[in-house]
C-alpha cells in the first residue's frame, strides 16, 4: 500500500480533503505514517497487531486511535462515519466481501467517500490468503498451504512468491480472492459505488461511494496515471533505445545537409554553430547510457565510445556532401559534450536497472 502513498492515496485524499480515515490492516504502520502527513482529524487502525504494537506506536499521536483486534469483530460495533476506508487485512474472500457487506450496512463510509482496497490484482485478486484461518467459517475456507506462487500458475509451487504466507491451492473459482470479494459486493449493489482499479503493485481497487462525475474522472486519472509511471518505468530501456535510434536519425540527417551560404556570417557565428557539437553529443550520451540502464564504469567508457564513434561516422559521411568536410574538431566537440553530460550524471548508482 505504502507503494501508492504519494502516486495516488495523498493527492486523492488532499484534493478531495477526507478528514476521517479508516485503516484496516496497518502491518508496521508504514502506510499509517504516511496518511499521517495528510489527515489532520483522525485515523483509526483495526489490526491485529501480528507484526508491532501500533498502541504503543502511535500512543503520542492523540489523532490515532488504534483498536488491536480483527476486522469482522470490529467493525460491527462502530458507528462512525468515514471519509476514507482502506482495506488490507486478511486477503481472502470471506474478509473482505464482509468487510465491504459491513461497511455498506452500517454506513460507515459516506456517501462520495471512498474505499479503497489493495491485492485486488494477482496473487491475491483471485486465490485466498489467510492470516486466521480459524476465523473463517469452514464452508469458505479453501484448502491451503504455506506454498509460493507462480504468476500464470493455480498450483501453488515449493519456491515462489510468498511462500511464507498460507495460501489457497488453487487460484480462482468462486469465493476466492480479494476481486471476486469486491465484484460479488457489486454485483448486490449495483449503481451505488464506482469501481475502478489497477493491476500495478498487486492491485489497487477504489470504490467510491454514490460519486460526483468529477470524481469519477479524477479518481480515474489518477489510477491512470500509476498504470503509464509504471509502464514507462518497465519499459525504460526500450523506450531509450527507440529515442536515441530516432535521434541519432535526425543527427545524421542535419549533418549530411549542404552546408548553408557561410560567406556572411561572422566567425562568431561560425564558432557558435560548431559549439552546438557540445549539447548535441552531451544528449546522445544522456540517451545511450539511460539505453544501456547501467552506469557502472564500463557503460559509461561503452556509451562515450558509442557516441564518439557515431558522431565520427557522421564526419566521414559528411566528406562526401558538396560544400562540406569531416572536421577532426567537431570530434572533439563531440568528446566534450558526452564527458560534459557524463560529469552531471556521475552521482547515479552504478548498475541501476
Ligand atoms: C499486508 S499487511 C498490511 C500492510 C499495510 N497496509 C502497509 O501498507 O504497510 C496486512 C496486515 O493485516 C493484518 N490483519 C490480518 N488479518 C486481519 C483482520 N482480520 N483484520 C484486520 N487486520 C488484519 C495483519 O496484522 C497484517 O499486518
Amino acid at each position: 500500500m505504502e507503494y501508492f502513498a504519494d502516486i495516488f492515496t495523498k493527492p486523492f485524499i488532499k484534493r478531495y480533503h477526507y478528514k476521517k480515515i479508516l485503516e484496516i490492516g496497518a502491518s508496521f504502520g508504514h502506510h499509517s505514517d504516511q496518511l499521517l502527513e495528510t489527515v489532520p482529524d483522525q485515523l483509526t487502525i483495526i489490526d491485529p497487531c501480528f507484526d508491532t504494537d501500533l498502541i504503543k506506536k502511535f500512543c503520542s499521536f492523540i489523532q490515532v486511535k488504534p483498536i488491536k483486534g480483527l476486522s469482522l469483530e470490529i467493525l460491527p460495533q462502530m458507528s462512525e462515519r468515514f471519509d476514507c476506508v482502506f482495506i488490507d487485512g486478511d486477503h481472502n474472500w470471506y474478509t473482505v466481501y464482509h468487510e465491504l457487506k459491513i461497511i455498506h450496512e452500517k454506513n460507515l463510509v459516506r456517501k462520495g467517500g471512498t474505499i479503497l482496497l489493495h491485492d485486488v490484482g494477482w496473487p491475491y485478486g483471485r486465490r485466498d490468503m489467510y492470516y486466521l484461518p480459524e476465523s473463517i467459517p469452514k464452508e469458505f475456507l479453501h484448502p491451503a498451504a504455506k506454498k509460493g506462487m507462480i504468476q500464470g500458475k493455480s498450483e501453488l509451487v515449493a519456491e515462489g512468491f510468498n511462500a511464507n504466507l498460507l495460501n489457497a491451492a488453487r487460484e480462482g473459482g468462486p469465493h476466492n480472492g480479494v476481486l471476486t470479494a469486491v465484484e460479488d459486493f457489486l454485483k448486490e449493489h449495483h449503481g451505488k459505488y464506482f469501481f475502478a482499479m489497477t493491476t500495478q503493485q498487486y492491485g489497487l481497487g477504489l470504490l467510491v461511494r454514490e460519486p460526483s462525475l468529477a470524481k469519477i474522472f479524477f479518481a480515474w486519472r489518477l489510477l491512470a496515471g500509476v498504470d503509464l509511471k509504471h509502464f514507462l518505468r518497465a519499459n525504460k530501456k526500450l523506450i531509450f533505445s527507440a529515442l536515441t535510434f530516432l535521434y541519432m536519425g535526425v543527427l545524421t540527417y542535419l549533418s549530411i545537409q549542404p552546408a548553408p551560404d557561410s560567406s556572411g556570417a561572422s566567425v562568431s557565428q561560425r564558432v557558435l554553430h560548431n559549439l552546438c557539437h557540445i549539447p548535441a553529443y552531451a544528449v546522445l550520451y544522456y540517451l545511450v547510457i539511460e539505453s544501456l540502464a547501467r552506469f557502472s564504469t564500463k557503460a559509461k567508457v561503452a556509451a562515450f565510445t558509442i557516441t564518439i564513434l557515431f558522431g565520427a561516422f557522421n564526419e566521414y559521411l559528411q566528406s562526401f556532401v558538396p560544400s562540406r568536410q569531416a572536421s577532426f574538431g567537431d570530434i572533439l566537440l563531440n568528446g566534450i559534450g558526452a564527458l560534459g553530460m557524463m560529469w552531471i550524471l556521475r552521482k547515479r548508482v552504478a548498475d541501476r536497472v
